[in-house]
């Protein structure tokens, strides 16, 4: 069991989540995060912290479907345990639906 990021954290990338989790299991793209399955120890607390519910355990449907490349994903970008800059912009995109297919970014966070 794990708990999934998935499109509505695009272009928002709040990073409320990341200094909640004991295992330090987000990883950052550049515009945003994913967990890594295999190291998410179904814990929970995030879940509440994100402000446009990006994070869902993996029962739900919604988290069905970004299951793998949050795994693909974890695999590539870097770390984040601290939280960072948020977007600027983060509010004006936190009600746009279907934000995988036109916005998301497969390139890591710069560091
Ligand atoms: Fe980390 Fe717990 Fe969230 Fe998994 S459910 S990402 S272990 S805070
Ligand atoms: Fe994204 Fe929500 Fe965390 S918008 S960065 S999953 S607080």
């Amino acid at each position: 069991m794990t708990y999934v990021v998935n499109e509505a954290c695009i272009k928002c990338k709040y990073l409320d989540c990341v200094e909640v989790c004991p295992v330090d299991c987000f990883y950052e793209g550049e515009n945003m995060l994913v967990i890594h399955p295999d190291e998410c120890i179904d814990c929970g607390v995030c879940e509440p912290e994100c402000p446009v519910e990006a994070i869902r355990p993996d029962s739900d449907d919604v988290s069905q479907k970004f299951l793998e490349m949050n795994r693909q994903y974890a695999e590539q970008w870097p770390n984040i345990t601290r939280k960072g800059e948020v977007p600027a912009d983060a509010d004006d995109w936190k009600d746009v639906a279907n934000k995988f297919e036109q916005h998301f970014s497969p390139k890591p966070a710069p560091r």
